[in-house]
């Protein structure tokens, strides 16, 4: 497909079956494979809406720069569209995040600024809502977990898309990180049928996987609407690893930890149904994330190499 500029690229995944997981005949699986997007994740259609949005409140200009904590693929994302729409972009990061993630937020131009390890991604929001505070006129903080252009996307790009693509769509399930995949998507396919289901895959309360976050933290972002899901799944780190190397080795399809989660909450659903055609949204490209092994290796041979780590 041709297209004007790297930016207009994004999005119009491939919307793929993935047969061998079918749990019964009539019950379909499909993956949305969003490492098909220019820098590899889902988050570079949040990233793109979020600063057009500011460009058209006026919220941008050349002497500004934008600032976001992100601990990933909303980080890589935003430094490309930020540098290629001509724009400085500074990300807030945890200090424990791994190195290739740094040298690819360098790559794309970014400044990267570290916040401590221990506090998580709540520890990089806190920082840069301080250094947002600290210099008054200084950054846009796009801060993703309460833009409204976050959903937005979704419901104008990734939602369309579904609907064009399976038009019998029954279940959408997406990893819940800041809700935005989940709102805006699933918006739009309630839109087209109100029977579809919309579920969300989130990590048992004491297991870490990359890109999703377990409300039982405690912080709930302010774009997410609860009410609006029908059913939240407590996936573990254990099931999402193991289903990520099954991805690949009864697939072949290489994603990220957080479509194992996925993956893991639609076959849980799955096998309660008699028929249904259920989207999985795959929110990653499973690069980050080699250095695990975990294609090569079981989960019980990683043990404490993975257990409680965030891996990029
Ligand atoms: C790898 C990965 N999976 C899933 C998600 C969750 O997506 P959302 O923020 O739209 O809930 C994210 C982003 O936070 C992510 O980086």
């Amino acid at each position: 497909m041709r297209s004007d500029s790297i930016v207009e690229a994004i999005g119009n995944t491939p919307l793929v079956e993935l047969p061998t997981f079918s749990p019964k005949p009539g019950v379909r699986v499909f993956a949305k494979l969003e490492g098909h997007n220019p820098t590899g994740s889902v988050k570079d259609r949040i990233a793109r809406a979020m600063v057009r949005k500011a460009q058209a409140e006026g919220a941008l200009s050349p002497e500004k720069t934008l600032l976001e904590p992100t601990s990933g693929n909303t980080g890589v994302s935003l430094a490309m569209i930020a540098a290629r729409l001509g724009y400085r972009f500074t990300a807030v990061m945890p200090d424990n995040v791994g190195p290739e993630r740094t040298e690819l937020l360098r790559a794309f131009g970014a400044e990267v600024v570290y916040s401590p390890g221990a506090e998580g991604t709540n520890g990089a929001i806190a920082l840069a809502r301080r250094m947002a505070d600290d210099a008054p006129g200084r950054y846009t903080m796009l801060y993703q977990y309460g833009n409204e252009a976050n959903p937005a996307a979704h419901y104008e790009t990734t939602g369309p898309e579904i609907v064009a693509d399976l038009p019998e769509v029954t279940h959408f399930v997406a990893g819940l990180g800041t809700g935005g995949t989940l709102m805006g998507a699933g918006r739009r396919l309630k839109e087209h049928n109100p029977a579809v289901k919309v579920i969300a895959a989130a990590p048992e309360p004491d297991d870490r996987i990359q890109g999703l976050r377990s409300l039982e933290e405690g912080f709930v972002p302010p774009i997410l609407d609860l009410s609006r899901l029908d059913a939240r799944m407590m996936v573990s780190a254990k099931e999402s690893f193991n289903l990520a190397a099954a991805l690949l080795h009864q697939e072949g399809v290489f994603a990220g930890v957080s479509s194992g989660a996925v993956l893991a909450a639609a076959l849980r659903a799955g096998r309660r149904l008699d028929s249904a055609n259920i989207v999985c949204l795959f929110a990653d490209g499973g690069w980050k994330y080699l250095s695990t092994r975990l294609w090569t290796r079981s989960y019980e041979e990683l043990g404490a190499e993975v257990e409680g780590k965030v891996w990029w």
